[in-house]
C-alpha cells in the first residue's frame, strides 16, 4: 500500500493541464483550456480544463474530476495505479506501507482465490475446445444456438465435463488448497465432488478481467435440475455488485453514453454478436441500487430490453422506481411477443436490430403511462389506481424540473387535470421523505427541537411546502462554504465564514433534502475539524456523487431562487457580485436556507396542530403549540441576529 504522504505528494504535484495535456491537444480559451473530450465522440470541443481549480469537466457528457480521476478514467485503472503512473511522470518516489502479517496472509489468500478461478476458467475453456466430448457436447450445443466462434471465445465460454471429480483432480494436480476450491463454490459442500458437471460454463469477470464466479447451463432436457446453477456468494463474488458483461462493455458504454440491460447471459452474447457491445445483465439476481451506481460511473442513460411476454411486461415495471430514484435517464424497450434479445437479434439483420433499439426506446414514465392506460377501462376507480401508481413513480425522480415535465405529459395522456397530478406527486414526494427520514431517525438518535413524529403523508399536506425550491438555498449555502470557508467574517475576528455557518446550522442539518448537500454541510459541522474543507477535499474524499455534485456546482453559473431573482435587480446592481462579497453573502445564504427550513418545520407543525384539534387531543395540542412558539422564536431570533439582511 502506498503511504498517505506519498499520495498527497502526487496530488500536490499533479497539474490538470499537464496531466490531460499528455493525452489530448488543448487550446487556450481565456483562463481555461479546451479540447475534444476523450470520453465521448465529438467534433467540437466541449472538454474544459481549469488550471485554477485544477479540475476538468466535459460539458458534453458530464465527465469531470481531478487529475488522478482523469488518469483512472482514461486508462481505466485503479486509484493506486493512477498514483503510481503520475508519480513516475513527476519523478516522485513513493513510500509503501509495510503490511502486517495478517494483512499479508489475507492478501495472499485473495490472490490464491483469483488464481484458482482463473485456472478453472481456462480449464473449462480447454475442455470445450480441446477434448472430443467438449467439442461434441458443449461446443456443438452453443454453435447450434447460432453463436459464432469469435463470440464464444470472446465470452470465454467453457464446458464442465460430466465426470464427478474432474476439476477437483485438476486442482489437486496444481497443488491448490482444496479448502480454497471449496470456498469458491467450485466443489460440493462436503468438498468431494465438482459443483459443475456436464454444463456449459459462463465465466463471470470483474471489470479488470479477473474471474470471480461461474454460471453453468444444463444442455440436456431430460433431467429436472435447474436450467442454470450459479456460484454462491464468496469472498470474491458479490452478486449485488456485479454486472455480467461489463468488462467487455465498458468502453462501448462510454463511447455511446448508453447502456442496455438485458436479462440473460445469452442475451448479452447475442447482442455482441449483432454488433451491440454496450450491454450488461445481472447474474441470476434482481437489479440492485449498487448495480445502478456502478453503471452511473459510465453513463446516466440506461435502457432496459424486456421480453415481449406477460412476464416480461410485468418485470418491466417492477423495481424500476428504485432505478428512477437514482436520477438516471431511464428508457424501456419491449420486444415483440415471444421474443427475447437472443432470439430477436438472430431473426433480424444487424441494421434492423439497431434501428429497432433506437426507435422503440420509450421513456419509462411514458411507457408506464401507455401500459396502464391500455389496462384501464373508463372506470373511475381503476383510473384512480393508475394515477396513484404513476405519481408514485414520478415522485421518485429527484430532479424537480423533470418531475414537472412528466406531470405535464402524463396529464395530456391520461386526461387527468395537471393540478391534481401536481398535488398527488407532492404528497408522494413528502411521503417518501417522511419514510426515509423516519428510517434514518430510528438509526441515529437525535436530540432536536422539532416534533419527533411526522405526519404519515396520507393526510392532506399543504402545498405551501414545495420540496423542490429548497434546492436553491441548499446549493447556495454549499457554494458559499466551498468558496469562502477560510475567509474571515470580520477582519478583526478569528471567526471564519465556514465556522459561522456551521455554528448556525446544526439544528437544521437533518432537513437538508439534497443528499450531497447534506453530506457536505455535515463535514463542516463536525467538531475538531482538522482538514481544510475546500473544493479539493470534496473532490478527493467524496463519493462519486459528491465529486460530480461539487464540480457541477462550481462550474455552473450562479443560480438564484425565484424570490431572489426579483430582488436581484435592485440588490445586485448596488452590491458587489456574490463571489466578492462573502460576509453579506454568507449571511444571506444562511438566512435563506434557515428561513426555508424553519418555514418547513412550521408548516409541518401546523398539520399537527390541526390534527390535535380535529381529534380533540388536548395534550398533543398543548405540545404542538409550544413547539410552534419555539419555532417562531427561532425565526425572530435569527432575524435579529442577521439584522440588516434582506428577506429572501
Ligand atoms: N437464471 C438463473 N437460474 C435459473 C434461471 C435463470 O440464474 N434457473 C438467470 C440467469 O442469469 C439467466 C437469466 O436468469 O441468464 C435469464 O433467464 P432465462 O431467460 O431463463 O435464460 P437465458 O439467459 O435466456 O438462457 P437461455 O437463452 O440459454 O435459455
Ligand atoms: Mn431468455
Amino acid at each position: 500500500m502506498i503511504k498517505r504522504t506519498s499520495i498527497d505528494a502526487v496530488i500536490e504535484a499533479a497539474k490538470i493541464e499537464e496531466v490531460v495535456g499528455d493525452y489530448l491537444r488543448l487550446k487556450r480559451r481565456g483562463a481555461n483550456l479546451m479540447g475534444n473530450c476523450p470520453f465521448h465522440n465529438e467534433k467540437t470541443p466541449s472538454f474544459v480544463v481549469s488550471p485554477a481549480k485544477n479540475i476538468y469537466k466535459c460539458f458534453g457528457c458530464g465527465k469531470a474530476g481531478h487529475p488522478i480521476q482523469f488518469v483512472m478514467d482514461h486508462d481505466n485503472i485503479s486509484f493506486p495505479d493512477a498514483i503510481r503512473q503520475l508519480a513516475a511522470k513527476y519523478r516522485i518516489t513513493l513510500e509503501e506501507i509495510e503490511q502486517t502479517d495478517e494483512a499479508k496472509s489475507e492478501a495472499l489468500r485473495l490472490d490464491s482465490l483469483y488464481l484458482i478461478n482463473q485456472f478453472t476458467a481456462e480449464y473449462y475453456e480447454k475442455q470445450m475446445w480441446d477434448t472430443d466430448y467438449g467439442r461434441s457436447i458443449g461446443l456443438q450445443y452453443i454453435k447450434e444456438r447460432g453463436f459464432r466462434e469469435d463470440v464464444i471465445r470472446k465470452f470465454k465460454i467453457g464446458y464442465a465435463p460430466a465426470g464427478r471429480t474432474q476439476l477437483l483432480e485438476a486442482c489437486k494436480a496444481q497443488k491448490y488448497a482444496l479448502e480454497l476450491v471449496q470456498s469458491l463454490g467450485l466443489s460440493s459442500k462436503d468438498g468431494n465432488r465438482d459443483f459443475f458437471q456436464d454444463r456449459l460454463i459462463f465465466p463471470i469477470q470483474q471489470t479488470n478481467g479477473k474471474y470471480i464466479a461461474f454460471a453453468g447451463r444444463k444442455m440436456g432436457k431430460n433431467d429436472n435440475s435447474p436450467k442454470y446453477i450459479n456460484s454462491p456468494e464468496t469472498e470474491v463474488y458479490h452478486k449485488s455488485k456485479v454486472l455480467y458483461g461489463l468488462n467487455l462493455a465498458q468502453q462501448a458504454i462510454r463511447k455511446l453514453d448508453l447502456v442496455y440491460i438485458v436479462e440473460g447471459y445469452t442475451d448479452v452474447m447475442a447482442l455482441h454478436q449483432a454488433g451491440v457491445e454496450n450491454v450488461v445483465a445481472t447474474s441470476g439476481t434482481s437489479l440492485t441500487q449498487d448495480h445502478i451506481k456502478i453503471l452511473k460511473r459510465h453513463t446516466k442513460r440506461i435502457h432496459f430490453i424486456f421480453d415481449g411476454d406477460a412476464a416480461g411486461i410485468k418485470a418491466a415495471l417492477r423495481g424500476m422506481d428504485m432505478v428512477l430514484s437514482q436520477d438516471v435517464d431511464l428508457k424501456m424497450i419491449l420486444l415483440p411477443e415471444g421474443e427475447d434479445p437472443d432470439s430477436f437479434s438472430k431473426s433480424k439483420s444487424d441494421e434492423e436490430l439497431h434501428l429497432f433499439l433506437k426507435d422503440q426506446a420509450k421513456d419509462f414514465i411514458l411507457f408506464k403511462t401507455d401500459l396502464l392506460l391500455k389496462e384501464t377501462a373508463n372506470d373511475p376507480l381503476q383510473k384512480a389506481e393508475m394515477v396513484k401508481s404513476l405519481v408514485e413513480s414520478i415522485a421518485k425522480i429527484p430532479d424537480p424540473i423533470k418531475r414537472a415535465v412528466y406531470i405535464q405529459q402524463c396529464s395530456l395522456l391520461t386526461h387527468v387535470d395537471e393540478a391534481i397530478l401536481v398535488g398527488e406527486t407532492n404528497k408522494a414526494v413528502q411521503k417518501d421523505i417522511y419514510v426515509e427520514r423516519k428510517a434514518r431517525s430510528l438509526e441515529q438518535e437525535q436530540d432536536s427541537f422539532y416534533p419527533d413524529e411526522t405526519p404519515d403523508g396520507e393526510r392532506e399536506v399543504k402545498a405551501s411546502s414545495p420540496i423542490s425550491r429548497d434546492e436553491y438555498q441548499e446549493k447556495d449555502l454549499v457554494r458559499m462554504l466551498l468558496t469562502h470557508n477560510q475567509k474571515r467574517l470580520d477582519p478583526d475576528e478569528p471567526l471564519t465564514v465556514g465556522q459561522y455557518i456551521a455554528d448556525n446550522i446544526k439544528d437544521v442539518v437533518e432537513f437538508i433534502q439534497n443528499e450531497q448537500c447534506k453530506w457536505i454541510v455535515k463535514q463542516y459541522t463536525q467538531e475538531n475539524q482538522e482538514k481544510v474543507l475546500d473544493l479539493d477535499y470534496f473532490i478527493y474524499e467524496g463519493t462519486d456523487e459528491v465529486k460530480q455534485f461539487v464540480i457541477d456546482l462550481m462550474t455552473s453559473p450562479y443560480e438564484y431562487s425565484e424570490n431572489w431573482e426579483i430582488k436581484k435587480e435592485s440588490f445586485l446592481q448596488s452590491q458587489p457580485k456574490p463571489e466578492e462579497n462573502q460576509v453579506n453573502d454568507a449571511k444571506q445564504a444562511l438566512y435563506r436556507f434557515k428561513a426555508k427550513k424553519i418555514g418547513y418545520l412550521i408548516d409541518l407543525n401546523k398539520l399537527k396542530i390541526q390534527e390535535a384539534i380535529d381529534n380533540n387531543q388536548k395534550e398533543d395540542l398543548t405540545v404542538a403549540i409550544k413547539v410552534q412558539q419555539k419555532l417562531f422564536d427561532m425565526r425572530n431570533e435569527m432575524l435579529q441576529d442577521l439584522g440588516t439582511v434582506v428577506i429572501g
